[in-house]
């Protein structure tokens, strides 16, 4: 019991311990743009929401103004600002954020005279509770820009089925960064920062070039990629290797079945000579006797024997027949 009391109290003490400190977080303390570009600042920030009053009273608190400026350490009270919730809108800012936790600004045509460092400011109903992150977000701004191609792949001609990544970098660090590539001068749908390339086939050879998405003047000197067709001294040799294989397996399958081949015309040739003998005797033997009967065994013996030879043996039974 006691035990859960305290804590109780100890989240008590860090929930308006942590109320007490209000901050302003700058996710990018420096950035760069290019002139006529558009920038983001973004920023979030929690204000107090709770603070004793000289009373020792517990005081809520709501935030009642938030102020960006430019170049000035806290940015109280009259200094010139570049947004300010309770002025009109300056041209060309814009506050993306809201009165509780988002302070983000958008800045459109950047000129020179913002290279600068800009703070946010909250105020809330109470003085105490005013604040102002000093570190501030260092905008550069530069004339311009040739954006750089840098490759994962330090050869520029690369074979069939590799995998590429193209990343558009310039000597002003980005975040955020919208650009815009090109192949042979023609658009990409692509737009960030990397453009990955896989499973490469020759159509994708060309020059690459990238650009900031919002200035044209910034695109870089080309990329040359070309993509060979898998062929190089390697291929060349493993298609020689399964020509040779092939050749090799027919050359295994083919001599024994020739050799036998000529085996088998050798024996049907002495076959046939001693066929021929058997026949010549046959039919001797069928022509003294002259009977019809015998004249038909022996053309039925002649019909097993062989095919080729039918027209040949027929004419001798044919003959053989007649004379009978
Ligand atoms: C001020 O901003 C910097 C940069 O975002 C951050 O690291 C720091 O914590 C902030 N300080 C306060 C008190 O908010
Ligand atoms: C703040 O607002 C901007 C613009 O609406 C948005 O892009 C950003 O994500 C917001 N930031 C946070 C921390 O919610
Ligand atoms: C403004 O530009 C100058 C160079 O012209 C540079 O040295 C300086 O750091 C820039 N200021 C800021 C706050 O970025
Ligand atoms: C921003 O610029 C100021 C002066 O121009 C410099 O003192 C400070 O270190 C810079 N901050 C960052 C984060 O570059
Ligand atoms: C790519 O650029 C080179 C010169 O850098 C040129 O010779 C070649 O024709 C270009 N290729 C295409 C497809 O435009």
């Amino acid at each position: 019991m006691k035990l859960k009391m305290m804590k109780l109290c100890s989240i008590f003490f860090l929930l308006t311990g942590a109320a007490a400190a209000p901050s302003v977080i700058y996710p990018f303390t420096s950035t760069c743009a290019v002139q006529g570009s558009t920038v983001t600042l973004p920023c979030s920030f929690t204000p107090l929401t709770f603070i004793q009053d000289d009373g020792g009273r517990k005081v809520q608190l709501q935030v009642v103004r938030v102020v960006w400026c430019k170049n000035h350490e806290i940015c109280q009270g009259e200094t010139p600002s570049v947004y300010d919730s309770k002025s009109p809108q300056k041209p060309g800012f814009k506050y993306l954020g809201d009165m509780k936790s988002n302070c983000t600004l958008q800045i459109s045509d950047v000129q020179k005279q913002h290279n600068s460092t800009f703070r946010f400011r909250m105020e809330v109903n109470f003085t105490k509770g005013h604040f102002t992150n000093k570190t501030g977000v260092n905008l550069t701004v530069i004339e311009s820009t040739q954006m750089r191609i840098n490759s994962s792949q330090t050869e520029a001609a690369l074979p069939r089925g590799h995998t590429l990544k193209l990343h558009c970098t310039s000597l002003c660090t980005f975040h955020q960064l919208k650009v815009k590539w090109y192949r042979n001068a023609h658009a990409l749908p692509e737009s960030g920062p990397a453009l990955q390339l896989s499973s490469l086939t020759p159509e994708d050879s060309g020059n690459y070039t990238c650009a900031l998405s919002t200035n044209e003047k910034t695109k870089s000197l080309p990329y040359r990629l070309k993509v060979e067709e898998q062929k190089g001294s390697s291929a060349g040799q493993s298609l020689f290797l399964i020509l040779g294989v092939v050749f090799g397996l027919i050359l295994i399958l083919i001599f024994p079945l020739i050799v036998f081949i000529i085996i088998k015309r050798k024996r049907a040739a002495e076959d046939s000579k001693g066929e021929q003998g058997v026949t010549e005797q046959k039919i001797s033997e069928v022509e003294p006797s002259g009977d019809g009967n015998d004249v038909q065994y022996a053309s039925v013996q002649f019909n097993h024997r062989r095919q080729n030879r039918r027209v040949e043996e027929e004419a001798v039974i044919y003959s053989s027949v007649v004379r009978g």
